[in-house]
């Protein structure tokens, strides 16, 4: 039986201060007996939030990171960096990043199994464009991406990672993927990984949904044999995410 996992994606907002404050109003509204919570937090949020979460059962995420040790990578951030300040799961190949950062199918591959390698959760992002759904290729298209994406990873690694489905066209835009929708590529993904590997790790891995997930729709979308829980944007910034967390 997969434990669900919902993760809320902060993005690009918060302060430190704003940080702590989010975090003293949610902690106490999350329910983390029956899901993994984590709170994906801008990088220099970390070290602050992963404090005030000291004796919660919430985790801290990055929403990116490098897949080298360290060097002359200005501006980045490294998974040892990241393992010393207390964080346990990292965003990869989020399609913000993949718009507007150039991350590829490759970077994502390697910053994927250097997140393993380090002991870190990668939350790997996978998802078509509008265009893609219309022209029906939307599951030929996420499978590409999770085969590029695992590239390497042994099936023993593969266990603990977790995917998100994230359509484009659903992210912050709110328009939900319908349930069925989301199963259908869900079951897609968890059918490539029984391909890749064996129907055990496919059993094992847990599979998010994101894109304008909220208080209302959260319960129908996580009911979903093949979903497992969540990756929540803009609903993470709201007391709606005790909600979601508590359907
Ligand atoms: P959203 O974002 O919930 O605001 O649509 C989801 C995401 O980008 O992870």
């Amino acid at each position: 039986m997969r434990k669900k996992i919902i993760a809320g994606n902060w993005k690009m907002n918060k302060t430190p201060k704003e940080a702590l404050e989010l975090v003293h109003n949610l902690k106490n509204k999350v329910d983390t007996d029956k899901a993994d919570v984590v709170f994906c937090v801008p990088a220099i949020d970390i070290i602050p939030v992963v404090d005030a979460l000291k004796g919660t059962n919430i985790s801290v995420g990055a929403q990116n990171m490098h897949f080298k040790d360290n060097g002359a990578f200005t501006g980045e951030i490294s998974a040892d960096m990241l393992i010393e300040a207390g964080v346990k799961y990292v965003i990869i190949g989020h399609s913000e990043r993949r718009q507007y950062f150039n991350e590829t199918d490759e970077t994502v591959n390697k910053k994927a199994l250097h997140a393993i390698e380090k002991g870190l959760t990668p939350i790997i992002c996978v998802g078509e464009t509008l265009e893609q759904r219309e022209k029906a290729i939307t599951v030929d298209f996420v499978r590409i991406q999770v085969r590029s994406a695992l590239k390497d990873v042994s099936a023993e690694q593969a266990r603990h990672v977790v995917i998100a489905y994230e359509p484009i066209w659903a992210i912050g835009t709110g328009v939900t993927a319908t349930s069925e929708q989301a199963q259908e590529v869900c079951a897609a993904i968890r059918e490539v990984i029984g391909e890749i590997y064996n129907d055990d790790v496919a059993d094992e891995v847990r599979i998010q949904y994101g894109g304008s997930v909220n208080g209302s729709n959260a319960a129908e979308l996580f009911s979903m044999p093949d979903i497992d829980g969540g990756l929540v944007g803009g609903a993470s910034l709201k007391d709606d995410f005790g909600g979601i967390v508590n359907y």
